[in-house]
């Protein structure tokens, strides 16, 4: 007891009061194996340490969600790993702004959303998302939402290919104590997932991985997430937040991103999802409002010349006049193009017998963006998609705050709010919280020199859950920063989609060696 009496007042007087809670058991873990496939179907069995469920907060509000898992790899293929300095693969599981929880989980793989989210359309596909005999499509927590699933695979693979897994819990939009408050809405899940990567890098030698190679990976709310993750690394932005969760004292910045149909810029997307999907009728038939529509594509011209882009590959500055040329050009017709040359003579020959409005020629696919609107076909959201006028979108959720379940968050919103609420403005707080939920915010008001440099970003051309100009925005804002950014668009993907998993896994060691 002595000698434990000196450890605990030489940690005391070290001064972090949560370093004990706080602190990672190297030898707490379990051993596993699993067999895992990998893109070529070849089968991998990997012995994995296993650490179940750790609270990565001194203070936490709901440790069922404020939680992580670790594995980490030491044997594949019957030769021994040391995963010491191998690259941390963060992959969060949060889907629809939702809680996601690792509390029970048992193996890797283990996160999910509660409630599944919004159920992507299209999301799995078919033969590339690799399998692990011990948890199969399912996670953990016995969900089998497809956001989970996309990131699952990557995972997977991660493992197999020697990098330590951490997935994350974070609190999500729906959680409410018993006073009827909300506690998870926004920032909640920024704040989590940072002091998520607080608590690993507070942990450096104690954790396995390489602390300063942190890579984080999600879809859809998680893949807003994950870029907004990279983007705010070490913002003092978020620091009472932190501290009132009593996270570890470290830096949050991490090495790269990896984001999958990112639903973010949240306070922009209605007049981008406008400009893109604004003639598209609704899955019933029926078309949206044509003269909301109208306001809100005239607010996202206005908005996209502010930005002052410039697209990839010397195309000059986008605007809402020419970005329909430019997703053609730089984005839909490459993907096309790949997609199409993949297929066997025959296959691509009926595929474009049924598609007449692509040329194919010279090995290459060409067809104009009126087209393309028509071929993806019913836009999956009303209007306006996000700042709902009745308050019913999932992001009206987000921006709740105390008792309010939900609140506008754009000043359009506001004023055409049809739920008889007496102001006709967002509240107070509402500027606030955009910023702190906002990748842009960090990119554009703020260039954040401790951002992540390099970013993986991926969308499926037929995902109408957000404007494809959101990740196209993104990606033109971190290139001409001078970032590394690897953004490819799936054919003929809907929402959810990873059809290249193992290329990202690839990317990793790439970026990380
Ligand atoms: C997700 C989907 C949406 O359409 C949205 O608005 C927010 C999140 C999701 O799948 O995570």
């Amino acid at each position: 007891a002595a000698v434990g009496g000196i450890a605990l007042s030489a940690q005391a007087s070290s001064g972090a009061s949560s370093s004990d809670s706080l602190k990672f058991d190297p030898d707490g873990f379990s051993k596993l194996t699993t067999t895992i496939t990998d893109t070529e179907g070849t089968e991998h069995e990997v012995t994995y340490h296993f650490w179940k469920a750790i609270t990565y907060v001194a203070d936490p509000v709901d440790a069922t969600y404020q939680s992580l898992i670790v594995s980490a790899p030491v044997e594949i293929d019957g030769t021994t790993v040391d995963p010491t300095h191998a690259p941390i693969l963060l992959a969060n599981s949060i889907g629809g702004y939702m809680p996601a929880s690792v509390a029970d989980a048992t193996e890797v793989g283990g996160g999910g959303s509660a409630a599944g989210g919004t159920p992507p359309s299209g999301a799995a596909p078919s033969g590339a998302a690799p399998s692990s005999s011990s948890s199969a499509a399912s996670n953990a927590n016995g969900n089998t939402n497809a956001t989970g699933g996309a990131t699952s695979s990557n995972q997977l693979l991660a493992l197999a290919a020697g990098y330590v897994v951490i997935e994350p819990g974070a609190r999500g939009r729906t959680l409410k104590n018993s006073d009827g408050e909300y506690y998870g809405t926004a920032p909640a899940a920024i704040v989590d997932l940072k002091a998520a990567v607080r608590y690993i890098r507070a942990n450096k030698g104690l954790i396995p991985g390489d602390v300063e190679r942190i890579v984080s990976a999600g879809t859809s709310a998680g893949g807003a997430l994950s870029s907004l993750l990279g983007a705010s690394g070490d913002s003092p932005i978020y620091d009472r937040y932190l501290k009132e969760l009593g996270a570890a004292d470290a830096s949050d910045a991490i090495f790269a991103v990896g984001a999958w149909c990112p639903i973010t810029d949240l306070e922009h997307a209605d007049g981008a999802y406008e400009w893109n999907w604004g003639t598209n009728d609704l899955a019933t038939g029926k078309q949206v409002d044509q003269s909301v529509s109208k306001d809100l594509k005239a607010q996202f011209a206005e908005y996209q010349a502010g930005l002052k882009l410039r697209g990839l590959n010397r195309f000059g500055p986008l605007t809402a006049r020419n970005y329909d040329d430019y997703l053609v050009e730089q984005y839909l017709q490459p993907s096309a193009t790949e997609y199409l040359a993949a297929l066997s003579d025959s296959d691509r020959e009926t595929y474009l017998a049924k598609n007449t409005f692509i040329t194919w020629s010279g090995g290459r696919a060409t067809f104009s963006w009126d087209d393309f609107l028509t071929h993806v076909g019913a836009r999956k959201k009303d209007t306006p998609a996000f700042d709902a006028f009745d308050l019913s979108a999932g992001e009206n959720n987000e921006f709740g705050a105390g008792t309010n379940e939900t609140r506008h968050f754009t000043a359009y919103g506001a004023k055409n709010d049809s739920t008889g609420l007496g102001t006709k403005r967002v509240a107070a707080d509402i500027p606030e919280k955009l910023n702190l939920m906002n990748p842009m915010f960090h990119l554009v008001e703020k260039v954040n020199d401790r951002r992540s440099k390099h970013w993986w970003i991926r969308l499926g051309t037929s995902d109408s859950d957000t404007s494809h100009v959101i990740s196209a925005n993104l990606a033109a804002r971190l290139d001409n920063l001078g970032d590394d950014v690897n953004h490819l668009y799936y054919w003929d993907q809907g929402h959810g989609a990873n059809t290249d998993p193992g290329d990202f896994i690839t990317w990793i060691a790439t970026v990380t060696g």
